[in-house]
């Protein structure tokens, strides 16, 4: 599998059919700007009910400390997602680990969530895609991910998108007391459905 490259390629702008401007990113570093944004879009994200493992909205300070670690882990790569300009969302590619030979060709796909005041706007499509596009450019035949089954938005997503749910995890996840169920989803990447 090929060394993930320092820079990925930028995908175009998606365009502002709504006289928004979209755009996703690789972030490499933080600015304090984009940094306090992404920490704002999480929260709001987190307060609203979903996207990330957290259940309870975080102080800034560990946000701020989980975002700078997650630049230094190897395996993650970290995409965000502006709406005319400003961060409001974000996903990252995970790639194997190195001991992991036996699943050297799939990457997973994780922690996606737009802020509840950007939704809407084709964010979190153009962020998948732009996800997909980067794995396949890294040589990874498959993505796989996870949602809990009270995602709608999200699942109808990527159902939408051609992933393909394989299976359902009874005892997934745990939020406001209740037990929630998972629903797992793959997606072959290269041309003509080869694994
Ligand atoms: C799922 C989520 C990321 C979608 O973000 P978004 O930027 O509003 O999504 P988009 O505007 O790109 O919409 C893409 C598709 O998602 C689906 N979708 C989005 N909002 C939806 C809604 N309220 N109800 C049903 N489907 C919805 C649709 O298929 C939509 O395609 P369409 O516009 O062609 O109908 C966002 O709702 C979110 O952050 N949810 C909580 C976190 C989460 O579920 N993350 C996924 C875990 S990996």
């Amino acid at each position: 599998m090929s060394q993930i490259p320092s820079a990925l390629p930028e995908a175009p702008d998606s365009g502002a059919a709504d006289g928004h401007s979209r755009t996703v990113e690789r972030i490499g570093e933080f600015g304090d700007e984009d940094l306090a944004s992404l920490c704002e879009a999480t929260n709001a994200a987190i307060i609203e009910g979903g996207g990330f493992g957290w259940v309870n909205p975080q102080a800034r300070t560990a946000l701020e400390m989980y975002f700078r670690g997650v630049l230094l882990v190897p395996e993650r790569v970290l995409f965000v997602g502006r709406l005319d300009g400003s961060i409001v969302g974000s996903v990252q590619l995970v790639r194997p680990p190195r001991n992991n030979e036996a699943q050297a060709f799939a990457a997973r796909l994780e922690h996606s969530y737009i802020a509840p005041y950007a939704r809407g706007h084709g964010l979190a499509r153009l962020m998948t895609l732009r996800v997909e596009d980067a794995a396949r450019g890294l040589g990874y035949h498959l993505l796989n991910l996870d949602v809990r089954e009270t995602q709608e938005a999200a699942i109808a997503l990527y159902e939408s998108l051609g992933y393909i749910r394989w299976g359902v995890h009874p005892a997934y996840a745990r939020a406001g007391g209740k037990t929630v169920r998972g629903l797992h989803y793959y997606k072959v990447l290269q041309p003509g459905g080869r694994i």
